[in-house]
């Protein structure tokens, strides 16, 4: 089913008013993906991004979706037409961009889930706003300007929200936040390489407890 960009941004709302927080996974053995996806869980987080970066994304999207059908599953690192694709094939509830080209974002008007283009800029928020884009991925967040690129960016964008990634661990989270203009907040730091290496999920899911109680009260409520 094809939806329209004002269904999708709808749909994106509703993603990240649940779960304002966004692993971003890069899979390295097969045996994580599900210990990984409960740990994660476990600690309360139910919506995760699983980057195509490692040559598991795809399968790891298509077996979180057949066996853990509770999660939201977005698919990452989607870079041209053939792997929005894939992604979509592969079962993904959304898809993330680091950046976007005019073939990303044409392929999102009509997608049938939603595209969060990653931008670095106002002129490429403006290619998105163009086409009627108003959700996007600020990346890499800390090194285009982080909260104080967001402050500046709520004068002239108005009704825009954005997931910053890139970056971004606990000590920064509360800041990002607490910023109007933002929606949820994505990153590597709740599943981090090494633990998942170890597999200590115990201490995956504490990560992400810790990350959890800094949400605004209000967005805590909402989970
Ligand atoms: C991304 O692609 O979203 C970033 O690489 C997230 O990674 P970081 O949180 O480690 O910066």
């Amino acid at each position: 089913m094809h939806m329209s960009l004002a269904d999708n941004t709808r749909t994106l709302d509703q993603i990240f008013t649940r779960a304002p927080l966004l692993p971003v996974l890069s899979i390295q053995r097969e045996a994580d993906v599900l210990p990984l996806a409960d740990a994660l869980a476990a600690g309360g987080i139910t919506t995760l991004e699983v980057t195509l970066r490692t040559p598991l994304g795809l399968k790891a999207i298509a077996r979180l979706r057949a066996e853990r059908p509770q999660l939201t599953i977005g698919a990452g690192t989607v870079l041209d037409g053939r792997q929005f694709q894939s992604v979509l094939d592969a079962g993904a509830q959304f898809v993330v961009t680091p950046g976007c080209t005019d073939e990303l974002l044409t392929l999102g008007l009509d997608s049938p889930v939603p595209l969060l283009p990653g931008i670095a800029t106002a002129s490429e928020i403006l290619m998105g706003y163009r086409l009627g884009y108003r959700r996007f991925k600020l990346f890499p967040a800390e090194v285009v300007g982080g909260i104080a690129a967001l402050k500046s960016y709520s004068g002239p964008f108005q009704g825009i929200r954005f997931c910053p990634t890139g970056g971004i661990g606990l000590g920064k989270l509360t800041d990002y936040l607490a910023l109007d203009n933002v929606m949820g907040v994505g990153g590597t730091w709740m599943a981090p390489k090494a633990l998942v290496e170890q597999g200590d999920w115990a201490a995956i899911s504490r990560l992400c407890e810790e990350s959890l109680r800094l949400l605004p009260a209000g967005q805590q409520a909402r989970r």
